[in-house]
């Protein structure tokens, strides 16, 4: 665009262009999922330059074919009625992997092109740019049958031109839109099995553990126990499906909603000891557990409830301490038991889910677990959290 050489006209229409490339460079900007992006940066182009088709192709993983394919101004129907989307390999592909801009006169007599599939609308004056971002091609632009004229100027090539960079910008962004979204239902499904193993299934763990011992009760004849301990089954079992379904719900499971903790874990203690049979000692410091966040404060209910059910599962244990006191700008929590400690797999220790939890636990909430364990002689679990 030589301004000098141009007459008050031309500045005029020179104006309007680029007042419709602000426009058209709004409305591509506007969206975040890629198919909108992508109907939009069509239509703009066919709006820039005055064209009746215009179409946006994005290379399938190859690089080398089309993957996707984007048009305005071919209904549905008529769209239905071509054999078969362009695969990229005339004059299209030229584009894609030569990443050159072209203007032709006529398209089919360029000496690549290959012709229209059955049904494809007859197409002459084309345009066709690559749009690319540092060295990669995102993508390219065709245009065709100037609407008015024989063929595209170099004027509708500079508008285009321009509207690929912001396109190229537009689909990075909504391409990484999308990613966030993915990443963060990878994110949410880890927290839901995070939470459905620490909380759910540990309690159906300990239902578990109750029946053995009820059991154990029927074959010495103690049937008065029996029915009163199955009756705390019973229950055991109606607050997990409680907490199911609160969780369904989207609300933290009905066992400990994050605000009393010293209510909670003498609750978990008391079930633990009925069901485990194990010397339980309890020291919990009143203050300290109001001193920390109430994300902090369910953290280290969740990892308190998987430590003592390892305790009860694997440690052969028959006394546990567990502690939860201030330690100058810290709340301090451990389990202690005198069990037989983590074993070793080939010298190195196996960490489950469970563990695994209860570091990644300690973590989001700014704090750090340790674990100690001498094989024959115990294992303590610590966790260390800021107060607030
Ligand atoms: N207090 C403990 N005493 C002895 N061994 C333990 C103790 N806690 C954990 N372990 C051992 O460490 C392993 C890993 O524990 P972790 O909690 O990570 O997984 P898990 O309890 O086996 O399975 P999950 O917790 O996924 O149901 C256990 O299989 C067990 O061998
Ligand atoms: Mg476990």
């Amino acid at each position: 665009m030589q301004i000098s050489a141009r007459s008050a006209q031309d500045l005029e229409h020179m104006n309007s262009q680029l007042h419709e490339l602000r426009e058209a460079v709004l409305a591509i900007s506007s969206d975040l999922s890629l198919p909108e992006v992508l109907q939009r940066i069509v239509t703009a182009a066919a709006t820039l330059t005055n064209a009746k088709y215009a179409a946006i192709g994005v290379p399938d993983d190859s690089g080398k074919l089309l993957g996707e394919f984007v048009v305005h101004g071919i209904s549905e129907e008529e769209r239905k009625r071509i054999a078969h989307p362009p695969r990229g390999l005339g004059v299209l592909g030229v584009i894609m992997s030569e990443r050159k801009r072209m203007r032709l006169r006529n398209i089919t007599d360029h000496p690549r092109s290959t012709g229209f599939p059955m049904g494809h609308p007859p197409m002459g004056s084309f345009l066709g740019m690559p749009i690319l971002l540092k060295d990669r091609c995102l993508g390219s632009l065709y245009i065709t049958n100037k609407i008015g004229a024989d063929e595209f100027t170099s004027d509708d090539e500079q508008l285009i031109e321009w509207l690929a960079s912001h396109a190229a910008i537009a689909i990075e962004h909504a391409r990484l839109y999308e990613e966030v979204q993915r990443l963060s239902i990878v994110e949410e499904r880890q927290r839901i099995g995070m939470d459905l193993h620490d909380g759910v299934i540990q309690s159906i763990y300990a239902v578990g553990l109750q029946l053995e011992f009820i059991r154990a009760l029927i074959e010495d004849g103690d049937s008065k126990q029996a029915h009163d301990r199955l009756g705390a089954a019973i229950e055991a079992l109606n607050h997990t499906i409680r907490d199911i379904r609160s969780y369904i719900l989207d609300l933290h499971p009905h066992q400990f909603q994050g605000d009393d903790l010293e209510v909670g874990v003498r609750r978990l203690v008391a079930e633990f000891k009925a069901n485990s049979l194990i010397v339980t000692d309890l020291e919990i410091d009143s203050d300290v557990c109001q001193a920390v966040s109430p994300e902090a404060r369910l953290a280290i209910f969740q990892i308190t409830q998987e430590a003592l059910a390892n305790v009860a599962k694997h440690s052969h244990a028959t006394r546990v301490k567990l502690q939860i006191f201030p330690n100058g700008e810290s709340l301090k929590m451990s389990v202690e038991d005198n069990g037989v400690g983590l074993p070793l797999d080939g010298g190195v220790r196996r960490m489950g889910h469970g563990l695994n939890n209860m570091a990644q636990r300690a973590r989001t909430i700014g704090g750090a677990l340790e674990v100690n364990s001498e094989q024959g002689n115990g294992t303590r679990i610590d966790v260390r959290v800021p107060k607030v």
